[in-house]
């Protein structure tokens, strides 16, 4: 069993990354929030799985990769290293009418790390628990092969 878990948020700028965390820390959404929130431990009584889980927020500004979201999966991905369970999030969803899981599927079925995606919103507060949860259970309970067929060569 884990001692831990670490959930790293990475994504464009501005996409919401760090009004997500401090939306599950205070329940309700920050108006103005700093570029990189500090890191913060959830104790291990609080959490669905009883571990102590750490999140950590990273700014957009301070990478320079930002132009695609498939390049960053690509490299998380493709170093073995880096063989880490992924969850895509897709938030700010009190903006589309329309779900966007037509985009979402064809990605998560490129990479078999992605373990789920979810769609949320800081803004009102939809799925953040959810998704903070399914990123405890990712590491905790992965569902991902242990290695790809068609990468093995
Ligand atoms: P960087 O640190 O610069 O990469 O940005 P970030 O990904 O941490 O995004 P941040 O949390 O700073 O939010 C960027 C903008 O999006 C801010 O104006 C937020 O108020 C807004 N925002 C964040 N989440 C939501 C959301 O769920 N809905 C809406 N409507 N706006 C959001
Ligand atoms: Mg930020």
């Amino acid at each position: 069993m884990r001692k831990d878990v670490r959930i790293l948020l990475v994504g464009e700028p501005k996409v919401g990354k760090t009004s997500l965390i401090m939306s599950l820390v205070s329940e309700e959404f920050p108006d103005v929030v700093p570029y990189r929130a500090e890191e913060i431990t959830i104790p291990a009584d609080v959490t669905p799985e009883r571990v102590p889980t750490h999140i950590v927020d990273y700014s957009g500004a301070s990478w320079c990769i930002s132009s695609s979201y498939c390049l960053l999966i690509t490299l998380l991905c493709g170093v073995d290293i880096f063989r880490v369970p992924l969850i895509l999030v897709g938030n700010k969803s009190d903006l589309v009418e329309h779900s966007s899981m037509e985009t979402i599927l064809p990605i998560m079925n490129q990479y078999s790390e992605i373990e789920t995606c979810v769609e949320c919103s800081a803004k009102n507060l939809k799925n953040i628990s959810e998704l903070f949860y399914y990123a405890q259970k990712a590491v905790l309970h992965p569902t991902g092969p242990l290695y790809c067929p068609e990468k093995k060569d």
